[in-house]
């Protein structure tokens, strides 16, 4: 971030009429993460793709989008639905082709919008030419991937255990025993997924090509996919220390089971983070452009953030994603969001000068379906307000919910991700096909973008006049300049104030279920402020319109309801 001065002559002098923090802009940008499998298809065979997102990449400057983060478009045998890449430079046929990808970002670019691809550095799949050549200990691939013999089995002579008692996190050994190479090889998720040795500066110098193989076509940063796993604990002789059991569970086979102190938050990751940015700042002042960025995702404590961020010397991922939020649920109230926003401001926006806030994605039950009906505006208009980054899952715009599980469901996570819902004909607009590889929500006649678009306090266009506020100047103010405060009024009303020589918003969230006397809740010179307010942006819970005129001492809140009210005088 840099500070621009605005300094004005007065009388032959030099004087500071105002400072204006200027941003860069990912650091209040309103990111969008479209899953491709769900998102459009435009072929019809039930899957979405490449030309689907091209086709509709307008929709997301409509709704007030910056940049839109793609789940992996790579190849891949999608045994973790495309967490697990054959290939990190080719686009999966299901997709589409590189040809269609250079279509899509052109288009993005044509209509300012940025584009983000998932980059996933701890693992390749089984099936990926790296691992086939490391299987062969082949020249220069021997030590790609993490080998060991394991130890003998004083049970069965001649047999192997696995090396230590690390359990995956999609449970069971993380070692598995490859018949051909004679020796275990680890993977910290499925066995499909291998992990890569980064203790070998080949695989350094292989993924820093992947990186530079996409920004050269034109990507604009990349979501970096399971951060705290890269690196695992190794003594100098070559041994893997034991993990010590969590006493949670007696089943040895969950991941719980053991408490993952030397396979995640290992020191070196932090230093690959630092690496990866500076990759990134040396090939912008080569190459010129606006700043590519690094988004992170590690769901670890603020410690590990806080170094992931930088460290005073080095910088690392610009946005290390703000999990706290994810948590939040129906039972939640303003005290709990009051303490979720000090945690990072007080930390990570006082340090780094950085916030980004995050309630879903892929790997989470949606936050509509989490929240219920009542309060997914409430959070969408909340997250809006806050400072910093906003990181919007597909559908979490129009309230999407998670589709039933019919039958049984040996992954829960994909329930949240269904076809995204435009429009009430077939499997919602999303294809033309009746049999999408999901299926599609049962409320998608009521919820999906078209019908919303109709109705002026919809879940859709709420979303929008959010975004639409986050981006003016009064909420670009940032607190050092006095333009933010926030905090809970009681255990249901939570207010945020953005904004101040720029123009006032008050933004007030009732998260209970009564009617609350907001003029009873504000402090004595509140209640005596003879200021005007105007409802600038209410949800459907509200019983007002937008421009209608109230003062502070005036308000009342019916349950659920969000405003956003705009101070017109003094
Ligand atoms: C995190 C991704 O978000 C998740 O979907 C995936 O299964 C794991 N990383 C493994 O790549």
């Amino acid at each position: 971030m840099f500070k621009i001065i605005l300094a004005a002559f007065i009388c032959g002098s030099l004087s500071l009429s105002s400072v204006v923090s200027k941003s860069d802009w990912w650091e209040d940008g309103s990111f969008y993460q479209i899953y491709p499998r769900s998102w459009k298809d435009s072929d019809g065979n039930g899957i979405g793709d490449l030309k689907g997102i091209t086709e509709k990449l307008e929709y997301l400057k409509e709704i007030g989008i910056t940049a839109t983060w793609l789940s992996p478009i790579f190849q891949s045998p999608m045994a973790d639905n495309g967490y697990d890449i054959s290939n990190f430079t080719n686009i999966d046929p299901i997709f589409g082709t590189l040809e269609d990808f250079d279509a899509l970002l052109k288009k993005a670019k044509s209509i300012g919008l940025k584009v983000i691809l998932d980059f996933v550095p701890n693992h390749s799949s089984d099936e990926c030419e790296w691992f086939q050549k490391s299987v062969n200990r082949e020249d220069g691939y021997d030590d790609f991937y993490v080998w060991d013999d394991g130890k003998d089995d004083p049970m069965n002579p001649g047999k192997k255990l696995p090396p230590s008692n690390w359990i995956s996190i999609f449970n069971g050994s993380m070692w598995e025993w490859n018949e051909k190479r004679q020796q275990f090889y680890l993977h910290q998720f499925l066995k499909e997924q291998p992990d890569f040795n980064f203790r070998n500066p080949k695989v350094h110098t292989a993924m820093l090509e992947v990186l530079k193989f996409w920004l050269d076509r034109g990507v604009d940063g990349f979501r970096i996919d399971a951060v705290t796993h890269m690196y695992e604990k190794i003594y100098e002789n070559g041994t893997y220390p034991d993990e010590p059991l969590s006493g949670t569970t007696n089943d040895s086979n969950t991941q719980h089971y053991v408490k993952h102190i030397y396979t995640q938050e290992q020191y070196e990751t932090v230093e690959l983070l630092y690496e990866w940015r500076e990759f990134l700042d040396d090939y912008k002042k080569q190459n010129g452009g606006d700043t590519r960025i690094l988004l992170a995702e590690a769901y670890v404590s603020l410690d590990s953030i806080d170094q992931y961020a930088g460290n005073g010397t080095h910088l690392g991922a610009h946005l290390p994603f703000n999990f706290d939020l994810t948590s939040i649920n129906a039972t939640s109230d303003a005290r709990d969001v009051e303490g979720f926003v000090h945690n990072w401001m007080d930390r990570m926006w006082t340090k780094h000068q950085m916030a980004n806030w995050v309630v879903g994605n892929h790997d989470l039950k949606r936050i509509a379906s989490r929240v219920g009906d009542d309060l997914k505006d409430l959070v969408n208009v909340v997250l809006a307000a806050l400072p910093g980054a906003t990181i919007t899952y597909y559908g979490e715009e129009i309230g999407m919910v998670n589709v039933d599980c019919n039958g049984p469901c040996s992954d829960t996570r994909i329930l949240g991700r269904s076809p995204f819902q435009w429009n009430d004909g077939i499997s919602a607009g999303f294809s033309s096909s009746p049999n999408t590889w999901l299926p599609v929500a049962h409320n998608y006649k009521k919820v999906n973008v078209k019908i919303q678009r109709g109705v002026a306090s919809s879940t859709l266009n709420v979303f929008k006049g959010s975004q639409k506020l986050k981006h003016t100047a009064a909420f670009k103010e940032f607190k050092d300049e006095g333009g933010f405060s926030y905090g809970a009024l009681n255990d249901n009303v939570f207010q945020i104030i953005r904004g101040k020589s720029r123009g006032e918003y008050r933004v007030l969230a009732n998260f209970g279920n009564k009617v609350e006397n907001i003029g009873q809740l504000f402090t004595k010179a509140m209640k005596d402020d003879k200021n005007i307010y105007e409802y600038a942006l209410v949800t459907s819970h509200s019983t007002h319109r937008i421009g209608e005129r109230v003062k502070l001492n005036e308000i009342f809140m019916v349950p659920y309801e969000t405003v956003v009210l705009k101070k017109i005088n003094n």
